[in-house]
């Protein structure tokens, strides 16, 4: 036998059981986006690699270190999408989609980062993202963040997850509190870990977001941000809060969050989860107001987050939330040659009749045992039996496969039967 050949690292396949329950929450966050007026966007998954790092920031862990970037056979610098957002910009502006009106969009799919996987984060993980483009003001925000809290209302979550929000203010205000930082960091630069000292110059509001306890002390010193927001920002800040306390979304205010990616302004927020370990946060976003023209498009508010779907089905599983669904509802067997053939005929003609029944033809013959634990198996509620003596009298046999109950219907009855029963 020759040698496997495995997955790559951190790249999971989904197989069936597990596919289904993917199926079952992705329905749910796709009626959810429906519900909120949002439509599909689909955009490849590998982009030239430029975009990212203009888009995401040079000086971000996402670029310097997690994409899968190489040159295809063109020599063209091309990447894996780490996520959404940028591609997402970026095929607003080439198919002129925010060109003077708004947009609001979801989608769906797998994003790339060469992290070091555990449970929680893998190389290859999912998305399911929203994005607005066009609107600057607070009520949008609180949309999108009221869009998560339904999801997880309708996914049971609610008590299970927490809102963490905070105002990065605007370019000039953040300028302005980045001189004031690393001033202060300067004053400790050989108490930082390495990390946040080579963030200190590079991208010193990422040293925020430091996991070294001993940084986390002196940054309790820290000047802050909020101190130098100005009347537009507060304004901004304060409605969000208002409309979320409005329509009873509770939050935590967290001056330390920054996010990992550098297009962010105003609004930021993550939502996470005690359940699931270290890594916790299920959904981030908040808005770029900058990216569209750092891309080369007209000014352009932006909102939008994203949710990453391993976590999610993660934390609905810990909590015994969902579980697999049958895939099928009447298994189709027989008995000999002619009956093989009918039943055949017969599973197509109600499966155009029920579009919304499953039925499984069970192929190969066999005993009548075998072909009833095949409708076992795949957890089927009724199982139609043909054999010499139905084809002849036009009739199927029906077992109930909870009761065991066995009935004959004259075949043309049959759709009505299934209906009614299932
Ligand atoms: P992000 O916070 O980098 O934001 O990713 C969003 C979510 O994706 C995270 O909260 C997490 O649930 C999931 N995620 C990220 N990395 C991994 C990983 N390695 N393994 C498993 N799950 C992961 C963004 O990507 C932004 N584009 C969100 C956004 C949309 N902001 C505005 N619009």
């Amino acid at each position: 036998m020759s040698a496997k050949i495995t997955a790559i690292r951190g790249m999971n396949d989904l197989v069936p059981g597990p596919s289904s329950v993917w199926a079952q929450v992705e329905q749910t966050l796709i009626a959810t986006a429906a519900s909120f007026g949002f439509s599909e966007i689909r955009t490849p998954v590998i982009e030239k690699t430029g975009l990212f790092s203009r888009a995401i920031g040079e000086v971000t862990d996402v670029v310097e270190k997690e994409m899968y970037t190489f040159k295809d056979r063109d020599g063209d610098l091309l990447s894996l999408r780490p996520e959404g957002t940028a591609g997402c910009v970026r095929a607003c502006l080439e198919d002129g989609l925010i060109h003077n009106q708004e947009q609001r969009l979801w989608y769906r799919g797998p994003m790339f980062r060469h992290e070091r996987p555990q449970k929680g984060r893998y190389r290859q993980f999912h998305q399911f993202g929203i994005e607005v483009f066009g609107l600057t003001g607070p009520d949008i925000d609180a949309e999108i963040i009221s869009f998560s809290a339904m999801l997880w209302k309708k996914l049971g979550l609610t008590d299970h997850v927490r809102l963490e929000l905070n105002s990065l203010g605007s370019s000039e205000e953040r300028a302005r509190y980045r001189d004031s930082l690393v001033a202060f960091l300067e004053k400790y630069r050989s108490e930082l870990d390495e990390d946040s000292q080579r963030r200190m110059y590079t991208n010193p509001l990422r040293v925020l977001d430091t996991k070294d306890a001993h940084v986390g002390e002196i940054l309790k010193e820290a000047p802050r941000l909020s101190d130098f927001f100005g009347s537009e920002t507060r304004a901004h800040f304060d409605t969000l809060k208002e409309l979320l306390t409005g329509m009873s979304i509770g939050y935590t205010l967290n001056d330390r969050l920054v996010r990992g990616l550098d297009y962010y302004n105003l609004t930021v927020f993550e939502w996470v989860t005690e359940a699931l370990g270290s890594q916790g946060t299920v959904c981030g976003g908040g808005r770029y107001d900058g990216l569209v023209e750092q891309l080369g498009g007209q000014p352009t508010p932006a909102v939008g987050c994203a949710v990453g779907l391993e976590r999610l089905v993660l934390l609905l599983e810990a909590l015994d939330l969902v579980k697999p669904a049958p895939s099928v509802d009447v298994m189709v067997c027989s008995m000999g040659d002619q009956p093989a053939r009918e039943a055949q005929y017969l599973a197509n003609r109600l499966r155009m009749e029920l579009p919304e029944t499953r039925f499984m033809l069970h192929c190969g013959g066999g005993k009548m045992k075998k072909q009833m634990a095949h409708a076992d198996k795949v957890n089927a509620r009724l199982a139609l039996i043909l054999g010499d003596d139905e084809v002849a009298g036009h009739q199927v046999t029906v077992k109930n496969l909870s009761s065991g109950e066995q009935t004959t219907v004259p075949e043309s009855e049959i759709a009505a039967f299934i209906k009614q029963h299932i």
